[in-house]
């Protein structure tokens, strides 16, 4: 029996009762929902993943690994070995180093950290739309910055918005999702200098940028946290893996308000043995990045169709038609993009992830077929 029918009246009334004590900054919110249409989808566009699944010898190696793990037994509160080898590839200290069940889950964790009712939170636009629900969800208060005609970041209105509101938080997406487009290094560090609360470097797709990253000059920034992720360059989006590098005085805070034991053997086990593979990463960011060029290029030859040229592994792009429709017709021809239309900046865009070469082309084809 469906359970909506099974509650009588008495019980519908204790159901209004509990659910008007949950917070009204989650009420409010709507599920994170990514949307697909149905029908058959052939090329999956749509959410900037890797398109290069493990190869079949090391999910061999991960089974094999796998069956040494003991099911029954914890796993540690953060995965000290598996903190140190990130800390050893990136050069960091494994203490300035926390590990999370996927860089979101430790957007929680920075939110809980520094956001209390109230808190100024600047968030330049288009942004992740993930941040600006983190920060309700807190109570804070989103500063928005407008973008340049351009779409990229608003230095100027960004370093504005800091004096003006003192915020808690600065959150800068580089390269930002949903543009692709890059912040130079010297604005970053203008931001970093001109704001005493954290500057979060969101840097979920720095693999793919020529822009370096933060990291290379975190040492004399301690209120800049970045944040990474195991989704995109290393095509664990399935397994879940994300980091935050910074101080360790503030990794120390964060640490106060994780739950323990949020990275399972599992995950550690696949992501030491994707840390061995470097070189296999390596050549497949480089035809990514190849891949979302051609794309850029093939996207600018076409008459009417505005490309915001980023350095991610996807592109954002406004066609000369009815952006809605096109994104219809290329689902029904099989291929699944993202719509950018709920955000206010990119109506009528879509954005394509950039994906192993044939579905590239196969995405081409389409798009010219359903521009006709
Ligand atoms: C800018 C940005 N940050 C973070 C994430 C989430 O990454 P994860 O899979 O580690 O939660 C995404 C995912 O699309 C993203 O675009």
């Amino acid at each position: 029996m469906h359970v909506a029918q099974s509650l009588g009246s008495g019980l519908m009334t204790k159901l209004a009762e509990v659910l008007s004590r949950v917070r009204p900054e989650v009420r409010k919110q709507r599920p994170y929902k990514v949307g697909v249409p149905t029908g058959d989808i052939l090329v999956k566009l749509n959410q900037n993943e890797s398109p290069f699944d493990l190869p079949e010898a090391l999910k061999e190696a991960v089974f094999a690994g796998w069956k040494e793990i003991a099911f029954n037994r914890y796993p540690s509160e953060q995965p000290n070995d598996l903190a140190e080898l990130i800390g050893s590839s990136i050069g960091w200290d494994s203490e300035g180093i926390i590990i999370g069940n996927g860089s979101n889950e430790l957007t929680y964790a920075l939110g809980l950290t520094f956001i209390e009712t109230g808190s100024s939170v600047v968030l330049p636009r288009p942004m992740f739309s993930f941040y600006e629900r983190v920060v309700h969800i807190y109570g804070g208060k989103v500063i928005s910055v407008a973008p340049l005609e351009t779409l990229g970041f608003d230095t100027e209105g960004i370093l504005t918005a800091i004096q003006r509101t003192g915020p808690s938080m600065v959150v800068i997406t580089s390269p930002n999702n949903p543009t692709g487009l890059v912040l130079p290094l010297a604005e970053l560090r203008t931001i970093a200098e001109a704001t005493a609360g954290l500057v979060l470097i969101d840097e979920a797709y720095i693999e793919f940028s020529d822009e370096p990253s933060m990291l290379t000059l975190l040492s004399r920034y301690p209120n800049v946290i970045l944040l990474r992720t195991f989704s995109k360059a290393f095509g664990l989006a399935g397994s879940r893996l994300g980091y935050l590098v910074g101080h360790p005085a503030l990794m120390g805070e964060i640490m106060k308000i994780r739950p323990p034991f949020m990275i399972d053997r599992f995950t550690v086990c696949v992501t030491k043995l994707l840390l061995e593979h470097s070189q296999l990463i390596q050549d497949r960011v480089r035809l990514i990045r190849s891949g979302t060029k051609g794309l850029i290029e093939e996207l600018q030859e076409m008459e009417g169709v505005r490309v915001l040229a980023g350095q991610a592994n996807f592109v954002t792009f406004r066609p000369p038609c009815d952006g809605q429709k096109l994104f219809a017709a290329l689902a029904e021809r099989g291929v699944l993009v993202r719509n950018m239309s709920g955000y206010p900046e990119l109506n009528g865009f879509l954005r394509v992830s950039a994906g192993a070469p044939a579905e590239n082309r196969r995405f081409l084809k389409a798009l010219t077929q359903a521009m006709l």
